[in-house]
C-alpha cells in the first residue's frame, strides 16, 4: 500500500509536527506530509513546514474563538483535498472540528492529547492530572469525533508524575513522550490499513 498522505493542522509551536516530519525524513514513518495548515498566521508550525519544504497555508479562522465558521471549515476541506491529504493530523490545532471536516474525512482525523484519555479531556490536561494528585499520566492518540478529546484510542503512553513536578516540568516530560508516540501511532494506522504486521 502507498504511504499515508497527511494533512497536518496546528495553531502553535509545532513540536509534534516536527517529530512527524523528522520521522518521515528518517524513513521510520511511511507517510508523506502533503500540507501544513494553520489558523494562526505567524505560528511556529508554519516555520517548521518551511524548514522541511512542506507546502503550507494560512487559514483565516473567522469570527469564532474555538471553532471555524462553517464556510471556512468547508474551505479547509477543499484545501486538504486539493493538497491530496487523506489522513488529517491535528498537532496542537486549537479549534473544534465540526461536520464539514468530520463528514469529509470520516475516521480519518486523528489527534494527540496530553493525558490518558478518557481521563482529563480539555485544556491543560497535565495541570488537571497534577491537581487530582495522580502519580501517572501520559498522552493519547485518538480518532476525532464530534465530542472534544474523544474517539477511538489508537495508542497511549504512560508518563510518571514525580513528587517535585511543576506544571512545566510535567508538560515537558509528556511532550517528549508525545514526540515518540505520535509518529508511532501514525505508523500503526498505516500498518493496519495496509494489512502489514
Ligand atoms: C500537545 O501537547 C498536544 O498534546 C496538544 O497540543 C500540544 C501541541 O504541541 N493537543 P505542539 O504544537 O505540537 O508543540
Amino acid at each position: 500500500m502507498t504511504r499515508l498522505a497527511l494533512g497536518i493542522l496546528g495553531s502553535g509551536k509545532g513540536s509534534n509536527c516536527r517529530a512527524i516530519l523528522e520521522n518521515i525524513r528518517a524513513g521510520t514513518l511511511a507517510a508523506e506530509a502533503k500540507v501544513v495548515i494553520s489558523d494562526v498566521l505567524d505560528a511556529p508550525i508554519m516555520d517548521i513546514a518551511r524548514e522541511f519544504s512542506v507546502p503550507h497555508a494560512y487559514l483565516p479562522p473567522g469570527q469564532f474563538r474555538t471553532r471555524l465558521e462553517p464556510n471556512i471549515e468547508a474551505e479547509l476541506v477543499r484545501m486538504l483535498r486539493d493538497a491530496g491529504a487523506d489522513v488529517i493530523v491535528l498537532a496542537g490545532f486549537m479549534r473544534v472540528l465540526k461536520s464539514p471536516m468530520l463528514e469529509a474525512f470520516p475516521r480519518r482525523i486523528i489527534n494527540i492529547h496530553p493525558s490518558l484519555l478518557p481521563k482529563f479531556p480539555g485544556l491543560e490536561a497535565w495541570k488537571q492530572a497534577l491537581a487530582a494528585g495522580e502519580t501517572v499520566t501520559g498522552c493519547t492518540v485518538h480518532l476525532v469525533d464530534e465530542k472534544i478529546d474523544h474517539g477511538d484510542i489508537i495508542a497511549q503512553r504512560e508518563v510518571p508524575i514525580l513528587p517535585n513536578d511543576s506544571a512545566e516540568s510535567l508538560h515537558a516530560r509528556i511532550q517528549i513522550a508525545e514526540h515518540e508516540l505520535y509518529p508511532a501511532a501514525i505508523d500503526k494506522l498505516w500498518r493496519e490499513r495496509a494489512g502489514v504486521s
